[in-house]
């Protein structure tokens, strides 16, 4: 799969974010301190799961954030679950969407509606370790590093574009547990810090690879994109 582009930001407005969880939501946690913090210039528009009892649309609410379920059982295709998903993401203008411990595999069309503006995190050190259970395999294999890595979704299991990664050691005594929770409180750090690359449209995706630009002006920022800035 051939990606490429960067996204173009309109200076002085926040980045809307749509968040996709099943579960527990520490990363959504994180994602929403920062926006609270003014550490990113981003806000989270909608938080949408496919569990009706994930904690992470408790938070949400508990932040005065509209927080939906949507039941897969009632969709009879996953394609028809997705198009429930992106008419929610239309109707909150999401420009970016966050897959934060989201379950499911997203359709092509869905990938396709928004290419390059989803992102993942995934608990391992990309291409090592894809799919469920990250940390147990790389207990298992008996990698001395693990780690997280944040990358742009694509049609593949855990296989798009890499935007940044954070290594921890995985020591002898380690459990699935303890593993976990290091790299989580990496995870915590790295998703945020992401996200703000991509609001300030310093994201260029060439190919498998992600390049980060250094800050500039809208100006210096117009002449380099492909595109142009918004005024
Ligand atoms: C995280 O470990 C994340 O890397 C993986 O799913 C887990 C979600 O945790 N994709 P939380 O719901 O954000 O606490």
């Amino acid at each position: 799969m051939e990606h490429s582009g960067r996204f173009i930001v309109s200076s002085g407005k926040k980045l809307r974010l749509g968040v996709l969880v099943s579960g527990r939501g520490s990363n959504l946690q994180a994602i929403i301190d920062a926006s609270e913090a003014g550490a990113i210039s981003a806000v989270v528009a909608i938080v949408i799961s496919d569990v009706a009892h994930a904690r992470a649309l408790r938070l949400a609410r508990n932040h005065g954030i509209e927080a939906v379920s949507i039941d897969p059982c009632l969709h009879a295709t996953r394609e028809d679950f997705d198009a429930t998903v992106i008419d929610l993401l239309r109707k909150h203008e999401v420009e970016l969407v966050c897959l934060a411990g989201f379950m499911r595999l997203l359709s092509p069309h869905f990938i396709g509606e928004y290419r390059n503006r989803i992102m993942n995190i995934h608990p391992a050190l990309l291409p090592a370790f894809p799919g469920l259970h990250a940390q147990r395999q790389a207990i298992r294999y008996g990698a001395k590093v693990s780690g997280c890595t944040i990358h742009f979704v694509d049609e593949g299991v855990d296989t798009g574009p890499i935007i940044m990664q954070a290594v921890v050691p995985v020591l002898d005594d380690d459990t699935e547990a303890s593993l976990s929770a290091r790299i989580l409180t990496y995870e915590h750090q790295i998703y945020p810090r992401a996200i703000q690359l991509f609001a300030e449209g310093r994201l260029e995706i060439r190919g498998r690879r992600v390049f980060c630009h250094e800050t500039d002006t809208p100006q210096q920022y117009a002449k380099r994109a492909w595109g142009a800035v918004n005024p």
